[in-house]
This record gives C-alpha cells, sequence and structure tokens, in this order.
C-alpha cells in the first residue's frame, strides 16, 4: 500500500505525503495550452485529455497522489442541469432547481451511463500509474451540489438554498435523497474503476450554522460515508472549508480524513474533532503565489504541527491559484519530501 493511502488510514510514514488540491490547472503552462483549444467540459468528458491533464502535473513533481480530472459539478448533467463554465462567472445551471416538479424531474442514471468518461479516464489514468501513485476519486456532497443546482450559478449568500431548506423542507429532503444516491454510485463506481481513496468536497458548507446542519445535512452526508464505506475498501477524505465551528459535529462522520483550511491551525482543528483522524492541509493557496521564504517558513510550521497530531498529509487549504508560479509547487513538494 502507498504512503498516503497508509496515511489516510492513520498509520504514519517517514514523512507526511503531499499532494495539492487542483493541482491541474490553469496555473500550468502545459495545462493552458490544451485549455486554448478546449472547452473545460469538452477536457473532462474526453478521456483521453482527462487522463492528460490528471497526469500533467505527476510529471513535473513528486506528488504522492493523483487526483482525476473531472468537476464535482459534471455529474449533475446526467440528472438533467444544463451545466456550462462561463468565462469570468464560473459555473452556470440555466435550469435551476426550485421546486417539488423540478427535484421529482432530475434523473438517476447509474455511472456507467451518467459519467462514462470519468470512469474510462480513471482506467486510463490507473493503466498509465502502473500501481506507482495512487489515484484519488471524488465528488461534491449532497450540501454543495444542491447549492448549485438551486442557486444556478456561483452560491453567493446561499439566498434561495436556505429558503427552499427551512421554507419547503420536502421538496429539499426529496432533493437530498436523490443526491445521496448519485454520491453513493459515483464514489463507489470510482473506486471500481481504480481509484485507491476518495475525497468528498462540501465546499459551501461553512455558510451554515450548527443546527441547519445537524437538521438538513448531517444525515445525508453521513449516509454518503458510511455507504461508500460499506461497500468499497478505500480511505475516505472529507473536506470542506470555513466549518472551525462545525468541526466538533463532523467529527462524527465516519470518515478517515478531514481536510482542514488556513483559517484554523491543524493543532486546534484536531481538538475540536476530538477523535482520531488523519488530517489534510493546510497552507493558504494564496501564500504559494508569494515569496519563497515565507512559504518556506509557514509549511515548516505546519509540518511541526502536523508532526503532533495522529497523522497528516500535507495538502493547501483550498485549490492551487492560477497565478502561482509553478516552482513554487516544485519547491514546496521538494521541501515535504526532505522531512
Ligand atoms: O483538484 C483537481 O486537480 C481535480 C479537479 C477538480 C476541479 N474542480 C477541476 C476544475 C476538482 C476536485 C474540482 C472540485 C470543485 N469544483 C469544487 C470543490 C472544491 C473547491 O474548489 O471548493 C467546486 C466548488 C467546483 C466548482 C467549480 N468548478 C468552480 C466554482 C469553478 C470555476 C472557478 C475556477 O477556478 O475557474 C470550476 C471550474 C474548474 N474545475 C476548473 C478546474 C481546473 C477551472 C477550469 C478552467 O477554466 O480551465
Amino acid at each position: 500500500m502507498s504512503l498516503f493511502v497508509e496515511t489516510l488510514r492513520g498509520k504514519r510514514g517517514p514523512r507526511p505525503p503531499v499532494w495539492l488540491m487542483r493541482q491541474a490547472g490553469r496555473y500550468l503552462p502545459e495545462y493552458r495550452a490544451l485549455r486554448e483549444k478546449n472547452s473545460m467540459l469538452q477536457m473532462v468528458m474526453t478521456p483521453e485529455l482527462a487522463c492528460e491533464v490528471t497526469l500533467q502535473p505527476l510529471r513535473r513533481f513528486p506528488l504522492d497522489a493523483g487526483i482525476i480530472f473531472a468537476d464535482i459539478l459534471t455529474p449533475l448533467i446526467g440528472m438533467g442541469a444544463n451545466l456550462e463554465f462561463k468565462k469570468g462567472e464560473g459555473p452556470v445551471i440555466d435550469n435551476p432547481v426550485r421546486s417539488a416538479a423540478d427535484v421529482a424531474k432530475l434523473r438517476l442514471p447509474p455511472p456507467s451511463e451518467n459519467t462514462p468518461y470519468t470512469l474510462n479516464a480513471i482506467r486510463l489514468v490507473v493503466k498509465e500509474l502502473a500501481e506507482k501513485t495512487p489515484l484519488i476519486g471524488f465528488s461534491g456532497a449532497p450540501f454543495t451540489l444542491s447549492c448549485y443546482l438551486i442557486e444556478g450559478q456561483s452560491p453567493g449568500d446561499l439566498q434561495r438554498t436556505k429558503a427552499m431548506m427551512v421554507g419547503d423542507a420536502a421538496t429539499w429532503h426529496a432533493l437530498q435523497e436523490k443526491l445521496v444516491t448519485l454520491c453513493v454510485e459515483y464514489l463507489v463506481a470510482q473506486v471500481e474503476a481504480g481509484c485507491k481513496a476518495l475525497q468528498v468536497f462540501d465546499s459551501w458548507l461553512g455558510y451554515l450554522g450548527p443546527r441547519e446542519y445537524a437538521q438538513f445535512v448531517e444525515p445525508y452526508l453521513s449516509r454518503v460515508i458510511s455507504e461508500v464505506r460499506a461497500r468499497v475498501d478505500v480511505p475516505v477524505v472529507f473536506f470542506a472549508t470555513g466549518v472551525a465551528g462545525l468541526f466538533p459535529q463532523l467529527s462524527k462522520l465516519d470518515a478517515h480524513a478531514f481536510g482542514v483550511d488556513w483559517r484554523i491551525s491543524l493543532t486546534q482543528a484536531h481538538k475540536l474533532l476530538g477523535r482520531n483522524a488523519t488530517l489534510q492541509g493546510n497552507l493558504d493557496p494564496q501564500l504559494l503565489a508569494g515569496p519563497w521564504e515565507y512559504i518556506e517558513r509557514s509549511a515548516r510550521e505546519i509540518l511541526a504541527e502536523g508532526a503532533e497530531i495522529p497523522a497528516h498529509v500535507f495538502n493547501l487549504g483550498h485549490g492551487v491559484l492560477p497565478h502561482t508560479p509553478p516552482e513554487n509547487v516544485q519547491r514546496l513538494v521538494e521541501l515535504v519530501h526532505s522531512r
């Protein structure tokens, strides 16, 4: 088993493994070159291109894991969402889900029909990596997927999402049921295609308070993780941002590891979780675009904190930003490897 997978399972290796969220993307000139000729969706939906883009950062840097090139929103297309990535705007869905009738219309094709392109891309990548580097599969969590489906654009202040939650709870719960099935089937299919670890992204969870989390989100999120674990034997990472106030509740999730953003220290996150779990993080991605001296000092401090918790996977607190110099990524990965 790999250092990355072992560490997620709570076993401390000779050094922490390192990978970076959004390690494939616009900060790499070879990504931009492909992106000039193809839309984001074309790249995700063409297995050879998705495979190539997944491998780009792994060719440059000695990363300890790859992550399949896809997006948390692409599985929504097969459900009936008209998803587009618009320049400057990010993702847009022009037929948002606002009513019980909209939820009833959402389809649930099996992953082999819904996202064959991603499953085929995983098979290509796994063949290329030949057991050298583990590949991470991922899914959005039902809550964050709901935010995009309901708002139809960058979720902002979640006005419509929260309005549905508290004003039309039956519709909210019906939507969550469908999304739990989507997430579980999609995650399991990615493992069957060759992924060795899974990450569940709940990027917008930090906008909720503890009571609404407990009532409207936790029952579904905890089912996603426990149902996946009952079906496939790979470690699961749960990632969200701005959730320090929810850590005591998140601790009950059956995840092996938790992503930690830069707003809280690894030490504090461990205390708030109050149980043995691997933590993954947590350099501020904005800093990675700055001077090396500051990156180095911050990374060493994070590594020192990581040495005091049950197990640590080095990562950023959120994704690599487009203006990040690739040179900084190179030096950061080398620094972690020199531990
Ligand atoms: O990490 C990786 O390298 C794997 C690929 C990956 C992408 N998106 C590719 C992508 C992953 C894991 C995601 C997850 C994702 N997508 C999340 C959860 C994590 C997070 O960032 O909070 C969310 C909320 C999305 C939704 C999404 N996709 C947004 C808001 C945007 C637009 C913002 C942006 O950076 O342009 C995307 C587009 C997107 N997804 C890009 C990439 C590489 C940029 C596409 C491009 O224009 O080339």
